[in-house]
C-alpha cells in the first residue's frame, strides 16, 4: 500500500499542500524503495532525496511565520528538527541493520504517521494564521 497524500490535509494554502504531496511522494519512494530490496546505494539517493525536500519545504513554512511573526513558530520549529532527527535516526539504522522489516515498519508508521499529524494540526492551524481564519 503506497502512503499518499489525501484531501483531508489539505491547509488552503496552494504552494504549501504542493510541497506536502511532493513530500508524501518521496517518502513513499524511500518506502518502495526500502521495501524492494534495492542497493543501499539506491535507498540512500532516496533518503537523501527525501531529506532536502523536508528541509526545503520546512525552511519555507518557517521564512513565512518568521515573515508574518507566528507566535507558534518556535514550537512549530521544534516539530519539523523532529522530523529531522528521525530521519537521521532512520538512516543510521538502515546503514548499520539494513532493509529489516522493523525499519520498513517505523518508516511506515512513524515518519508517515508524523507528516500526518503534523500537517493536520500543526500546519493547518499555520495555514489558518496565514490566512487570517484564525480566532
Ligand atoms: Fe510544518
Amino acid at each position: 500500500m503506497a502512503i499518499t497524500w489525501d484531501p483531508t490535509l489539505v491547509t488552503g494554502i496552494e504552494d504549501i499542500d504542493a510541497q506536502h504531496q511532493e513530500l508524501f511522494r518521496r517518502l513513499d519512494a524511500l518506502l518502495e524503495a526500502i521495501r524492494a530490496g534495492r542497493s543501499r546505494d539506491e535507498v540512500g539517493r532516496t533518503l537523501t532525496f527525501l531529506e532536502e525536500y523536508a528541509s526545503h519545504h520546512f525552511t519555507a513554512e518557517e521564512a513565512q511565520m518568521e515573515a508574518r511573526g507566528y507566535a507558534g513558530l518556535a514550537d512549530h520549529r521544534a516539530e519539523h528538527e523532529g522530523f529531522r532527527a528521525e530521519l537521521r535516526a532512520l538512516e543510521a539504522e538502515y546503514l548499520r541493520d539494513g532493509a529489516t522489516a522493523s525499519l520498513i515498519i517505523r518508516v511506515n508508521t512513524q515518519l508517515t504517521g508524523w507528516l500526518r499529524s503534523h500537517i493536520y494540526r500543526a500546519d493547518r492551524a499555520l495555514a489558518d494564521f496565514l490566512t487570517g481564519k484564525a480566532r
